[in-house]
């Protein structure tokens, strides 16, 4: 029985202070409590996509999923036929679910909770060579900021991408997507082409989480927006081959980073979609500024 939805991403940071601005200049909300991890949810949502706990260097602290119902205990079936053991939960975790550790030596929480869906937005109204949707209406935006509408998924480094494949996929029921090679491969266990992706390094790491925005202006606006604030050049606004998205990658203060992302590719569970293999020159974006050095760099093991 596979995990339904990747529900948060928690960090251990240097300065939780600086990682709360950071995260509120992307444009998540604060939904710190009285605990000790800093919480951001995007707007529209309830829940936290993103917590922050206090730690010598950038790491990840846990991945959360979520199987809801019935569907909790059918994981825990899985993952006890895949021979994996609970585990402790990491000092300070959320309460509740179950804990286990994946190869790589990542705390994974498994909640029984299903994903938190944002409100549709109203269909764009874009104007294409014999397809007109506005009509005597200026198409400007006015006042648009970015606003993260959900958690769509995160990249993880690795020094094994096929050692990580087969747990995800084997243990938590995860699908492979599409992959390049033994260097980077992508999961899902939603309808999103991706929720969780490998990328191949001299050791693990974390690299991005990325958020859904509205358009393409609302990803070039918040690009805009974190430079304003002080951020460092990322990367984008391009296109991916991979999960088809448009991206940009702002580069957030330990040297990884956060993405906004629009228009990904989209896997109804039961469809004939194959994944491919692509090959490494043709995998990663179809345009776009040229791929920055620092974008690859895994600055854990750096
Ligand atoms: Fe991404």
């Amino acid at each position: 029985m596979p995990v339904r939805a990747l529900l948060h991403y928690a960090l251990e940071v240097p300065d939780q202070s600086v990682g709360q601005k950071f995260y509120r200049d992307f444009g998540l909300v604060d939904a710190t409590g009285r605990d000790n991890a800093v919480r951001l949810r995007p707007a529209p949502l309830g829940r936290e996509a993103v917590l922050l706990y206090p730690g010598p260097k950038k790491r990840l602290h846990h991945l959360a999923f979520g199987a809801p119902g019935d569907e909790f205990e059918g994981v825990k079936e899985s993952l006890r036929r895949a021979g994996v053991k609970e585990t402790d939960p990491p000092r300070g975790a959320p309460e509740g679910g179950i804990w286990v550790r994946d190869p790589d030596g990542h705390a994974v929480n498994i909640r029984q909770e299903g994903c938190d869906l944002p409100p549709a937005d109203p269909p764009l109204t874009l104007n294409s060579p014999g397809h007109v949707s506005r009509i005597a209406v200026r198409g400007c935006p006015e006042g648009l900021e970015a606003r993260p509408r959900r958690l769509g998924h995160a990249l993880l480094f690795t020094p094994d991408v096929d050692r990580q494949l087969d747990f995800y996929t084997r243990a938590l029921g995860m699908r492979l997507s599409d992959r390049s090679r033994s260097v980077i491969a992508f999961l899902r266990c939603t309808t999103d082409h991706h929720n969780l992706a490998f990328l191949a390094s001299k050791g693990p790491g974390f690299h991005h989480g990325s958020f859904e925005v509205g358009s393409m202006d609302e990803i070039a606006v918040g690009a805009q927006r974190m430079l304003e604030a002080g951020c460092e050049p990322g990367w984008g606004v391009g296109r991916h081959v991979i999960g088809s998205n448009f991206f940009y990658y702002t580069r957030d203060p330990w040297g990884s980073f956060a993405e906004y992302f629009h228009d990904l590719d989209y896997i109804p569970e039961h469809c004939a979609w194959e994944p491919r293999d692509f090959p490494e020159q043709d995998a990663i974006y179809r345009w776009g500024p040229p791929m920055p050095d620092f974008f690859g760099r895994n600055t854990e093991v750096e």
